[in-house]
């Protein structure tokens, strides 16, 4: 039996469908050539051992029987969760050091928390020998992010386990990858970090004072959703773009968009991007701007005047793998 294995999972942008993919609307999301990489070795003591410094974890250390049990550091709940959920659905009977190495900041949204959910449980099960289908691989690791944050659709679990771009529907009901080679898309990090539960939240008690107008608005973005699916298809930018105003929109409407992000958007637009939008919970994080290439540059310019920044990334990265 090996004694170690490193797994990596791409990061994720949401394109298009965000808080109405909690309420059983579908969404478009990307997955990102920034990765997050995770090295399980098997131990012969009993225990649980984490180096995670990018999220400022480093020499933590518990017995195995006590995964889940006190207080857990914030940059620790994920991977500990998923290995206490790996061993109780399959068995685990050797103590695991796991260190997480991270090709980008967790601050900008990108699904950090998914991303070395699924690439822990990947290392783990073939460390193990369990050969998990990638449909067992998204389902632990979907358990394992409501069982800590309680809400999500999963999109940034399926990004990660399944990579490309899909179009995707809560829990995974609806998991269809889109044949899409590039997407000019630009990004750009506001500087903000967002609290997805928060917002989610936030949303709800709007919901729950006005429930037919943010329902109609779900099923707007629905509709925004199915006409972007073939519009990305046909590679047609302009409509894109346009739905992605359009999308943008219904999110401030929902009260996720920012002064901020409206001015990074606004910017983006002006310097003749085919369209902008924010991408995630809203609030902060990341926006994305689809743009025509002779424009690149000046939309890039503009969201630095407007106090962005550029964050290069490459979409429709692929899923987990194990690294030689
Ligand atoms: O904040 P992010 O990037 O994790 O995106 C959240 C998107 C939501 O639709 C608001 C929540 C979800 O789980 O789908």
């Amino acid at each position: 039996m090996k004694k170690h294995i490193t797994a990596s999972a791409p990061g994720k942008l949401m394109l298009f469908g965000e808080h109405a993919v909690v309420y059983e609307r579908p969404c478009i999301v990307t997955a990102v050539d920034q990765r997050m990489r995770a090295t399980v070795e098997i131990l012969d003591a009993p225990d649980f051992l984490l180096e995670a410094p990018d999220v400022k974890v480093t020499g933590y250390k518990k017995s195995m029987k006590d995964l889940g049990v006190g207080d857990i550091p914030k940059g620790a709940k994920f991977v500990e969760i998923a290995i206490k959920n790996f061993s109780e659905k399959y068995g685990l009977e050797t103590g695991v050091k796991v260190t997480t190495k991270s090709e980008f900041s967790s601050q900008f949204g990108f699904g950090s928390s998914s991303a070395s959910t699924v690439c822990v449980l990947k290392a783990l099960a073939e460390l193990s020998g369990k050969k998990l289908s990638n449909k067992q691989l998204f389902a632990l690791a979907y358990k394992t992010v409501l069982d800590i944050q309680g809400k999500g659709s999963g999109f940034d679990v399926a990004a990660a386990v399944y990579g490309g771009t899909l179009y995707y529907v809560i829990g995974g009901k609806k998991l269809q990858p889109l044949e899409i080679d590039s997407l000019p898309l630009i990004v750009g990090y506001s500087g903000v970090k967002a609290d997805t539960v928060t917002l989610i939240n936030t949303v709800k008690q709007t919901s729950n004072k006005y429930p037919r107008v943010i329902e109609g608005i779900y099923t707007e973005i629905e509709k925004i959703v199915d006409l972007a699916k073939k519009s990305l298809t046909k590679k047609d930018w302009q409509s894109v773009g346009e739905l992605m105003n359009i999308n943008q929109g219904y999110l401030a409407s929902l009260g996720v968009s920012t002064r901020k992000l409206a001015d990074m958007i606004y910017s983006a637009r002006d310097a003749d991007a085919y369209g902008a939008k924010l991408s995630g919970a809203g609030g902060g994080d990341c926006i994305i701007v689809l743009a025509p290439d002779a424009k690149k540059l000046a939309v890039e310019e503009a969201i630095a005047q407007a106090s962005g920044k550029v964050i290069q990334v490459k979409t429709n990265a692929e899923g987990v793998r194990i690294e030689k």
